[in-house]
């Protein structure tokens, strides 16, 4: 089965047999009957496969796509993070390690952090990592306090907000659709602020004809296949520049996907133990936002 995020290129979206956001990718890997698993993501999305599917071949395009929020997270700074906050509970964006994760009470994505936040006990402190603009927005929806690790993508950090401004002036009737991850001031200029999927979503259900979208442009490529009578602006990064595509997801190529299937490799491998600490506060999060 060829899972595909929805920040990969459009050639791989189109040989993709699903293509989803984060939650939606661990949900289709944990319940596909497919003995091979090529996950066109990034390697944190590959990982979390092959903890919920340990008997099946997980294979990843390539093995250095990273993520700028999970490797900015070694797992040592982090157990250090949670041994200055013993009384609270953990609350890790799935963007991070498997050594991370199963030093964590509980895993999220973007689009179920929110409601999951909400249904820890009142009383228990939370700590929140490894993505402070997430993090923060989070805090703002589930009024609840968060302690915060300070990461960040490097990705939803370049938006300028000045040429968010000009796109504005350009296209007054457009809506402004920002991922959490975007930075606060970004965020206070969005009329939408959602996980990819749900930004999708949300340009198929709005009556707006044309959209602004703050995240990486690779979601652009479904938005318009599915809408195509809408229209849709990506917002550059300073200077202009294309770095608001995601460095990680585009070093798969449509090349190393078929490299895979051809070679079955690289595989994902894990340290038995290692997995089954991860697992469990992965599955308490599948339980929880069931
Ligand atoms: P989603 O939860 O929307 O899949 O986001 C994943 C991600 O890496 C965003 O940068
Ligand atoms: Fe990581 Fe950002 Fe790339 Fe998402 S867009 S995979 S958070 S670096």
């Amino acid at each position: 089965m060829i899972l595909a995020h929805y920040y990969q290129e459009g050639a791989i979206q189109d040989i993709a047999d699903f293509i989803g956001d984060s939650l939606e990718l661990s949900r289709q890997a944990a319940g596909t009957d497919a003995e091979v698993i090529v996950f066109c993501g990034v390697h944190f999305m590959a990982e979390t496969a092959k903890i919920l599917s340990p008997a099946k071949t997980v294979l990843i395009p390539d093995l250095d796509a990273g993520c700028s929020l999970a490797d900015a997270c070694p797992a040592d700074a982090f157990a250090a993070f949670r041994a200055e906050h013993p009384d609270h509970i953990t609350v890790s964006y799935i963007n991070c390690s498997a050594a991370v994760k199963a030093q964590s009470d509980l895993i999220c994505t973007s689009s179920n952090a929110v409601a999951l936040v909400k249904q820890l006990p009142a009383d228990r402190p939370i700590l929140f990592g490894p993505d402070q603009n997430l993090g923060r927005w989070v805090q703002s929806q589930s009024g609840r306090e968060l302690t915060l690790w300070p990461g960040s993508c490097i990705v939803h950090e370049t938006f300028s907000e000045q040429a968010l401004l000009q796109l504005k002036l350009e296209h007054p009737q457009a809506e402004v659709l920002a991922h959490p991850e975007c930075q606060q001031h970004l965020l206070d200029l969005a009329d939408f602020i959602g996980s990819t999927s749900a930004l999708l979503r949300r340009s198929g259900a709005s009556s707006a004809s044309s959209f602004i979208v703050l995240t990486e442009p690779g979601i652009l490529h479904q938005m318009r296949l599915q809408l195509p009578g809408k229209t849709f602006f990506e917002v550059p990064g300073a200077d202009g520049c294309s770095c608001n595509a995601c460095p990680y997801m585009r070093l798969n190529t449509l090349e190393k996907v078929w490299h895979c299937l051809e070679t079955l490799s690289p595989a994902i491998e894990l340290e038995e133990q290692l997995r089954l600490n991860a697992l469990a506060p992965i599955q308490k999060m599948l339980a929880m936002s069931a």
